[in-house]
């Protein structure tokens, strides 16, 4: 667990966002039980897939956990992030800044037609995204799936790892996964790690972060959590969009990462 700040809050430099986006990793581990494995799956793709000099589009990247990976663990590439929240925008700046030019953070919201103009037509070998796409409604996870399929050429992967939660088909599996992730955010919690509004909390005592809060909450609040699309949507999805090849690359309970090639 990441230990307490004891840097001066109105300094917002590398080091400070660094420690914020350690505090998020820990803070996401309490919702995702197995995150680094997750993560380790989708590396394990992106090395056996990709060029040593990949591009990846890391979507809806928050602070930047998994360009941050992608990027320490193939020294040749470039991470192109994206993300629509202003706090965790900057957060992501500051974090990433140890990469140079191998990093570039874009505010961008995925809800928006033509969002994908912020990449400038550069190419993408492999689109990954992690506990996101479950905050876009039906229509729009196609619309973006749609989008990533031509923006991807032939060969070009997109891994997506989330909850897909088990429907009224398999409530004992509904059961068990939800009484999982009750435990396991009760040990990580008690372990010392903030839950969500706790880090967005320690990232206000940032005056350059607290200065954002209006405006993250102006872009978010017209956008209620969405119904959960299970695995199945999501394959029928990306097939419908255009990928050749679909399936899963790891599941635990329901947590998965699904795998998809153009
Ligand atoms: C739980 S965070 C996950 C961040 C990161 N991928 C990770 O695993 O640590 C979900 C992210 O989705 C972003 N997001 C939600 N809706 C979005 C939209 N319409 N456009 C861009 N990003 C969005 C949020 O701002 C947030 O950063």
């Amino acid at each position: 667990m990441t230990a307490p700040d004891v840097t001066d809050v109105n300094v917002f430099d590398q080091a400070a966002a660094r420690h914020l986006l350690h505090l998020w990793d820990d803070q996401q581990s309490a919702y995702v039980a197995h995150r680094d494995l997750r993560f380790e799956a989708m590396t394990d793709v992106l090395r056996l897939h990709c060029p040593d000099d990949l591009t990846i589009l890391d979507l809806a990247c928050g602070p930047g956990a998994i360009s941050d990976r992608v990027l320490a663990g193939f020294p040749q590439a470039t991470a192109v992030a994206v993300d629509y929240d202003p706090i965790l925008l900057r957060v992501a700046r500051g974090a990433l800044d140890r990469y140079g030019s191998r990093a570039e953070v874009h505010d961008v919201d995925l809800v928006a037609d033509g969002w994908e103009k912020a990449l400038a037509g550069r190419s993408v070998d492999a689109v990954l995204t992690s506990t996101a796409l479950h905050w876009l409604a039906p229509e729009q996870l196609l619309r973006v799936y749609t989008t990533l399929a031509r923006l991807l050429p032939a060969g070009g992967v997109l891994l997506n790892a989330d909850h897909l939660r088990y429907d009224g088909s398999a409530p004992t599996l509904r059961d068990i996964a939800s009484r999982h992730d009750a435990r396991v955010q009760q040990e990580t919690f008690a372990a010392g790690a903030l839950d969500y509004s706790a880090w967005y909390a320690e990232a206000a005592r940032h005056p350059e972060l607290a200065e954002l809060a209006a405006q993250r909450e102006r872009r978010f609040a017209d956008r209620p959590p969405q119904a959960l699309a299970p695995l199945d949507f999501h394959l029928a999805a990306l097939r419908t969009a255009g990928f050749a090849e679909v399936g899963t690359v790891w599941q635990y309970l329901d947590d998965h990462v699904v795998f998809a090639r153009r």
